[in-house]
């Protein structure tokens, strides 16, 4: 019940992360409001997260249908394998469209209503949000935008009354399609994968229901007083 009544907006809610936000907001007695792509799962709103209009009308039916939101966790989100010399033009404003403009024009539109109850944002970011890979020059750049921004976003927030929090969440390779699209880019995927768990401190991936446990913590009044935290998921692979 740690989320009764709490009304949710997840985008990219069909992917691995974003179903099991939804699964874990409905478990503790929230509402999700389930959001991807066109076609992408069985989702309530189809939302482009790159597109002002459907922001605006995904925004306007849940004001008409709820008349207050008390979160959203921006989880859309895309990878590209590839080094700044790699990486093509087109490759990297894609990439930070999805990922950085999307979580602006969540976070900007989703403000009004969200103004009206106590209510919290959370970001997915990333460890490539924090640290540098050598083939990951759009990710990287993307998803440490989406860090700052949400400090920017947390300030902001924190002088509306009642206040609207705002945290990033970040998370190293987590079992899924995402992490799948990652290591199919390289020469030897098998070999990627054990070599990626081999860098994680605690020796495995982690998975999308640890990342969901981490958003409900973000959405509920346990966090009241945690505000612009960049919170890291990554069985200490950045603490080293
Ligand atoms: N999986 C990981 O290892 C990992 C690690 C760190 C951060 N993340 C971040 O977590 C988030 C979720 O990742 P995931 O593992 O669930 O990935 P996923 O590929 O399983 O899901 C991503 C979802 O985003 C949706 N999407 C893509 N473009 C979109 C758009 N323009 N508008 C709306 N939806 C769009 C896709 O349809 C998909 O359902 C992403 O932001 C990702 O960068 C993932």
């Amino acid at each position: 019940m740690r989320l009764k009544d709490k009304i949710v907006l997840i985008t990219g809610a069909a992917g691995a992360i974003g179903s099991a936000i939804v699964d874990a907001v409905q478990e503790q007695s929230g509402v999700a409001i389930a959001s991807d792509l066109a076609g992408r799962g069985d989702v309530a709103h189809a939302l482009d997260v790159t597109s002002e209009a459907d922001w605006l009308r995904v925004i306007a039916a849940i004001e008409q249908s709820s008349g207050r939101l008390d979160g959203l966790v921006n989880a859309a989100g895309i990878v590209a394998v590839g080094s700044v010399e790699d990486t093509d033009f087109a490759t990297w404003r894609r990439v930070m469209a999805v990922n950085l403009d999307g979580t602006f024009l969540g976070c900007k539109y989703a403000m009004p209503l969200m103004r009206r109850s106590g209510s919290s944002i959370v970001n997915l970011s990333s460890v490539s949000g924090l640290v540098g890979g050598h083939n990951l020059a759009a990710y990287n750049a993307s998803k440490g935008g989406v860090r700052l921004l949400t400090k920017s976003v947390a300030l902001y927030g924190a002088r509306q009354k009642p206040p609207v929090r705002c945290n990033s969440v970040h998370p190293a390779f987590i079992e899924g399609p995402l992490v799948d699209s990652l290591v199919a880019q390289v020469r030897d995927p098998a070999s990627a994968r054990e070599r990626m768990a081999a860098m994680v401190p605690l020796g495995r991936f982690g998975t999308p229901a640890e990342v969901a446990a981490l958003c409900v913590y973000l959405l509920s009044e346990e966090s009241a007083f945690v505000t612009g935290a960049e919170l890291t998921l990554d069985g200490g692979l950045t603490a080293q």
